[in-house]
């Protein structure tokens, strides 16, 4: 490994807490660094008001810090203004959102929606759901034996009336890195809009939604290091002005009366209720961190870390890993001959390795696959080649047992 950059651990008091324990499910959540922690309390201690509501200083500081959030996620999207930033609860939220909000307004019985069989549940239901309101058709692009989308299947699919395109940007279950900017290309050029799950992309891979010209982008904060209940969802702001609310209540409103309401403009349509007003902070500390990390050579460092962790485990006797995109981030899928991933998965637990083993919330790609389930090591910013080499070495003390 030859990465300049050096994994900031001990910004992260977890890993010196449980230092027994190897975190390698960073695909799931992300632990918390020292500066996220600390503006989350110093929030509490010093500027909990209620935002863009009462006529005090606190108030006037809690709403400051709440929209300086929403400016600094626009800059790490690359939005073009803030306006274009709705705070949700994470990605599954936000793209609920679109389905209940945009896809009724252009979808129709003799129209398509395009996700494919790699998605994670959180875009698939949604889309399922809106198909049963409007009459909508879902077809799922097919998954290569690599685990990449099938872009000649994309390419006839999107001749069949699509409206939208909702896919990953990077796989949830197999780290497969999708080739947004052609996907996003080719969906326009047929008429639909496309969404973008950046659920696991935001921590690993670059991201400018400008460039990218998606009209729609989702992520958590919780998996860039950030608290967990905030997410935010991107939105071209001509598409979010002709969007219908789609939760009522206070502060989404320019006037009520009994009879009728007006509606603010976007963001603030989206974001009915007191919302989170501490997520938007810490997202905004862990961001600026991660951003620091990405200046060192982090997505350097992540895919040295891929590419130590890629060939250790093949020489496994018997692990055969799923999904060897080219393309891909900090994640690996596998699965050892003669063991139940829920078994290994256990014995690796005992061995203070965390991981996570299953469906991973994919149940049609582990179908595509003929698979119950897969092992799944996921690295993040403070992972070390040391923690690499401690699964390998707890694979084989746990499928020796397993095995007999
Ligand atoms: N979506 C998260 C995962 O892949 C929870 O583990």
């Amino acid at each position: 490994m030859s990465s300049p950059f050096v994994p900031p651990r001990q910004e992260f008091p977890l890993l010196s807490n449980r230092e027994q324990i190897a975190y390698l499910d960073n695909a799931a959540t992300t632990q918390k660094p020292k500066v996220v922690l600390d503006a989350l309390a110093n929030f509490y201690s010093n500027h909990n008001a209620n935002v863009h509501r009462s006529a005090h200083a606190i108030s006037d500081e809690a709403t400051k810090l709440f929209e300086d959030a929403r400016q600094h996620v626009s800059e790490f999207l690359g939005a073009r203004t803030r306006e274009e930033v709705i705070w949700t609860r994470g990605t599954t939220e936000s793209i609920n959102l679109v389905a209940q909000s945009f896809a009724p307004k252009v979808l129709s019985k003799d129209s398509t929606i395009v996700i494919s069989v790699m998605e994670h549940h959180s875009n698939i239901v949604p889309w399922q759901l809106a198909c049963e309101r409007t009459g909508a058709r879902l077809r799922a692009v097919r998954v290569t034996p690599s685990g990449c989308l099938d872009l000649d299947h994309y390419r006839e699919l999107l001749r069949e009336n699509v409206r939208i395109v909702a896919l990953g940007h990077v796989s949830n279950a197999l780290g497969t890195v999708n080739p947004i900017e052609e996907i996003v290309e080719m969906a326009h050029y047929a008429g639909a809009r496309v969404l973008l799950d950046g659920a696991q992309a935001a921590a690993h891979v670059p991201i400018d939604v400008s460039s990218i010209d998606c009209d729609f982008y989702a992520f958590s904060g919780h998996k860039a290091y950030g608290p967990t209940g905030i997410g935010v969802l991107y939105g071209k702001l001509d598409l979010l002005e002709s969007m219908p609310p789609w939760q009522g209540g206070g502060e989404m409103i320019e006037h009520v009366t009994v009879k009728k309401s007006i509606f603010q403009p976007p963001p603030f349509r989206f974001e009915a209720g007191t919302p989170d007003i501490s997520g938007p902070v810490g997202l905004q500390a862990a961001l600026s961190f991660l951003s620091s990390c990405v200046e060192n050579g982090l997505y350097e460092y992540e895919n040295s870390l891929l590419q130590y962790a890629t060939s250790s485990l093949k020489q496994i006797e018997g692990l055969r890993i799923v999904g060897e995109a080219a393309q891909k981030s900090p994640i690996v899928s596998f699965l050892v001959e003669g063991t139940h991933p829920n078994d290994l998965a256990t014995m690796l637990d005992q061995q203070h390795v965390a991981i996570r083993a299953g469906h991973h919330c994919t149940i049609p790609l582990m179908e595509h696959f003929g698979i119950p389930g897969t092992i799944r090591a996921s690295f993040g910013l403070y992972n070390l080649t040391s923690e690499v080499d401690r699964l390998v070495e707890a694979i084989h003390v746990g499928s020796r047992i397993l095995k007999g």
